[in-house]
C-alpha cells in the first residue's frame, strides 16, 4: 500500500551552527549549506507530491544574533531571491514569504513581492518562506485585524466572532494547517513557530543537523506520520469507524 503523504510539511531548520562549528568554519558557511539542504529538500517535496512545504528561515529572535550572523541571513535572502526564484518557478513552485516585512529594506521587501508575483501562476507546491516570522507575532497582528474589523462594524469582540475570523487574518490563511511538523537539530520545542497553526500537527523531531537532512531523512519522517493515528480530538474508534465507512462507500 502506498505511504500517506503529508499535504502541508513545516520544519524547524535546525543546526546550521553547530554544522559549521564541526568543520571549524563560520556560522554563516552552515547557514549556506543549510540553503543546499533546503533546495533537496523542496525537490523531494515535488518529486512525492507534498503540496506545501513551509519553512523557518529568520525567526523574530534572530535579531538577536550577532550582526554579522543576521547579515549573512539577510544576504542569503537576497541571494535567494536572485539566484533561487526563477529555478523554482520553472520547476512549478508558488512561493509565499510570511513574517513582518516592516524591518527589511525597501530593497528586499520588492524583492519579496517580485518573487510571490513571479510564481503566483504556479500550483505544483507551495514554499511559504517564513522570515522574520514569530507565531506569537502571527497571533497578535491577526488579532489586530480582526479587532480592528469588528470595531469598523460597531460590533463588540465576542468569543464567537473572534474565533471565526482569526484563523482568516493569520499569515498562512491561504494554507491547511501542517500535518507533519519537523524540527532537526535534536532539539524538541517550537520555538515560536506557527503556534495556532500546528495544534493538530504530528511533531516529527530528527537527530540530524539541517544541512545534513536529505531525501532518506524525509522518507523516514514521512514514514513515522505515516504510522500515526490522527484523532484531532476524537477516540480512535469513532476515527476507525468513520475510515470503514469511507471504505464502504468506495466499494
Ligand atoms: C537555525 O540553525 C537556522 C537558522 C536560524 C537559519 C535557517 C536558514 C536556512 C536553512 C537557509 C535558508 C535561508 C533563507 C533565507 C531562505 P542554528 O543557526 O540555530 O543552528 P545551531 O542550533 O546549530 O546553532
Amino acid at each position: 500500500m502506498p505511504v500517506p503523504i503529508p499535504r502541508h510539511i513545516a520544519i524547524v531548520m535546525d543546526g546550521n551552527g553547530r554544522w559549521a562549528r564541526r568543520r571549524l568554519l563560520p556560522r554563516a558557511a552552515g547557514h549556506r549549506q543549510g540553503m543546499e539542504a533546503l533546495r533537496r529538500c523542496i525537490r523531494a517535496c515535488l518529486a512525492r507530491g507534498v503540496e506545501a512545504l513551509t519553512v523557518f528561515a529568520f525567526s523574530s529572535e534572530n535579531w538577536r544574533r550577532p550582526a554579522d550572523e543576521v547579515n549573512s541571513l539577510m544576504e542569503l535572502l537576497a541571494k535567494a531571491l536572485t539566484r533561487e526564484v526563477p529555478e523554482l518557478e520553472a520547476a512549478g513552485v508558488r512561493i509565499y514569504f510570511v513574517g513582518d516585512r516592516q524591518s527589511l529594506t525597501d530593497h528586499v521587501r520588492q524583492g519579496l513581492a517580485q518573487a510571490e508575483a513571479d510564481t503566483a501562476h504556479n500550483s505544483k507546491l507551495v514554499l511559504n518562506v517564513c522570515f522574520n516570522y514569530g507565531g506569537r507575532w502571527d497571533i497578535a497582528q491577526a488579532a489586530a485585524q480582526v479587532a480592528a474589523r469588528l470595531a469598523e462594524r460597531g460590533e463588540p469582540v465576542t468569543e464567537a466572532a473572534f474565533s471565526e475570523a482569526l484563523p482568516g487574518a493569520l499569515a498562512l490563511a491561504h494554507m491547511s494547517d501542517p500535518d507533519l511538523l519537523i524540527r532537526t537539530g535534536g532539539e524538541q520545542r517550537l520555538s515560536n513557530f506557527l503556534l495556532w497553526q500546528c495544534a493538530y500537527s504530528e511533531l516529527f523531531f530528527s537527530e540530524r543537523l539541517w544541512p545534513d537532512f536529505d531525501e532518506t531523512a524525509l522518507d523516514q519522517a514521512i514514514a513515522a506520520y505515516a504510522a500515526r493515528e490522527r484523532r484531532f480530538g476524537r477516540t480512535g474508534e469513532q476515527i476507525k469507524l468513520v475510515q470503514t465507512a469511507a471504505q464502504t462507500i468506495a466499494i
